[in-house]
């Protein structure tokens, strides 16, 4: 029978069932890495606080590193979770001497709260780098489109006309948004929660801020109940993710919708879509289709760990656990749908001629040219807008339509109102339109390359966010492994 470090005081074997629904080994895989570190930092801080000896911390790291060597499937799946697995490979491989010391002054609860954090650091770090990527995707085929006039929605009618690059730097805006949730999100998930211990914190002597430093923490979660108890950060970060994916189902509709034979204004490259089995003709929008359902799997991880964590009296409850994989799962589909979202998007053709077309029909110009009317007639634009609604009721906003509202709704003629046909005629033409539309960040040309430009420079910015982030945490790695060799001797 095996000797089960964990039960074999007080609880006696389970059964493998039981073992089996109470496991998180699966889902700790993501952990398992940052396990070892915190292991490690832990037993550099015992040692450094003299309690427990030199000697002992050294087997104990170098049982470690064996373990890492090891890698995750050699550890005993009949354990709960990897935290107590590795422990007992440590206990077998070195002996409970030195090994059965690791453990001092700690428990699982603040061990496996720090091991998320770490490992959902690393992920958020790759997730910023990645909605960069995305962000330089939109703002790159803005730049293409910064005189590609196309129609504009409302309620999915067009409403009227605007840029590629408007529509495109939409996104590139709202993702920028999202860079900056998930770096502030980032601040609050680098918090220390080791040395809480099971929630008391402890009588060992330990220095949380050294262990702190070592991990690549940013500062301690204080009150050792707060960080055990909570998955606030875990919330944060999922709520990150849904925004994200929110955005992304809104461009992966579009391509749905744009690439529809009715709409036809784009079309997706080969890969990025999937045919019939029976229908030899068919091209359809797969990639896109999944990325909106996606959405809808990352929205439902934020609600199941709102749900899970909601009414949890203090302290640790195990329901915690079933929180992990929830947000292990959010940033892979995130991670995953924004990578994939950027190469669809650098890769998909644009039809100019059939948006400049389409752009032109369906009374797109009737706000210009109620403005127009605004502007040459003084009238006021509730009046100017009877007019033009006028006119198209009756079937067009060509300018015989608009004399004739015109007479109707003020009792006088167009030209009594110093308003000539060609002025009308300008007012129907989409480019000057456009062009008027030049305040800060509107459509015009000129405005969306500045746009463009300071768009351009954020990722720049943001992009140097990251490095630091990053040269910070390979800082501490390095004082963690300086610390491990000097112990190592
Ligand atoms: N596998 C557990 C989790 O993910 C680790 C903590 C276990 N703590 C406990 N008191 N049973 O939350």
């Amino acid at each position: 029978m095996k000797d089960d470090i964990l039960r074999r005081g007080r609880l006696g074997l389970q059964s493998e069932e039981v073992t089996l629904f109470t496991s998180s080994l699966e889902s700790d895989r993501w952990i398992f890495d940052s396990d070892l570190m915190v292991d490690e930092a832990h037993v550099v801080m015992l040692a450094r606080q003299q309690i427990i000896g030199e000697e002992d911390a050294a087997k104990i790291l170098t049982g470690l590193d064996w373990i890492r060597e090891d890698g995750i499937e050699l550890l005993d799946s009949s354990y709960e979770d990897v935290h107590i697995a590795i422990e007992a490979r440590l206990i077998e491989l070195i002996g409970e001497e030195a090994g059965g010391r690791m453990h001092s002054g700690r428990s699982r609860n603040d061990e496996v709260a720090s091991c998320i954090r770490i490992a959902l650091r690393k992920d958020l770090i790759e997730l910023g780098s990645l909605i960069n990527r995305l962000r330089l995707a939109f703002i790159e085929r803005a730049r293409e489109g910064v005189s590609l006039i196309i129609p504009g929605f409302t309620h999915l009618q067009r409403a009227q006309p605007t840029t590629l690059a408007h529509h495109f730097l939409s996104y590139a805006c709202s993702l920028e948004r999202s860079f900056e949730r998930l770096t502030d999100a980032y601040k609050r998930v680098n918090l220390c929660p080791l040395g809480a211990a099971a929630f008391a914190a402890t009588g060992f002597p330990l220095d949380r801020a050294y262990a702190c430093e070592l991990l690549g923490f940013d500062d301690l979660l204080e009150n050792s109940m707060d960080a055990v108890s909570t998955r606030d950060f875990a919330i944060e970060t999922i709520s990150v993710c849904a925004n994200l994916m929110t955005d992304i189902s809104r461009f992966a509709e579009e391509t749905i919708l744009w690439s529809t034979d009715e709409f036809n204004l784009i079309e997706l490259a080969d890969e990025y879509t999937s045919t019939s089995s029976i229908m030899p003709q068919k091209k359809n929008p797969d990639v896109s289709e999944l990325l909106r359902a996606r959405t809808g799997t990352v929205h439902g991880h934020l609600v199941s760990v709102l749900s899970i964590c909601k009414a949890l009296p203090n302290s640790y409850n195990r329901d915690l656990q079933e929180v992990t994989p929830h947000l292990k799962d959010a940033l892979m589909i995130t991670k995953n749908a924004v990578n994939i979202t950027a190469g669809m998007l650098e890769t998909l053709e644009v039809h100019a001629d059939v948006m400049f077309d389409k752009s032109l029909s369906g009374f797109s110009m009737a706000t210009e040219l109620a403005d127009m009317l605004v502007r040459t007639a003084g009238l006021p634009f509730r009046t100017a807008h009877q007019i033009v609604g006028s006119a198209v009721r009756m079937g067009g906003i060509d300018f015989e339509r608009i004399e004739e509202a015109c007479e109707r709704v003020t009792g006088r003629r167009p030209e009594q109102l110093g308003i000539e046909r060609d002025q009308v005629n300008r007012a129907l033409d989409p480019v000057t339109s456009i062009d008027q539309r030049s305040v800060v960040g509107g459509p015009a040309p000129e405005e969306c390359l500045r746009s463009i430009r300071e768009r351009e420079r954020r990722v720049k910015a943001d992009e140097e966010r990251l490095k630091s982030i990053n040269e910070r945490l390979m800082h501490a790695q390095k004082r963690l492994d300086d610390a491990i060799k000097e112990l190592r001797g």
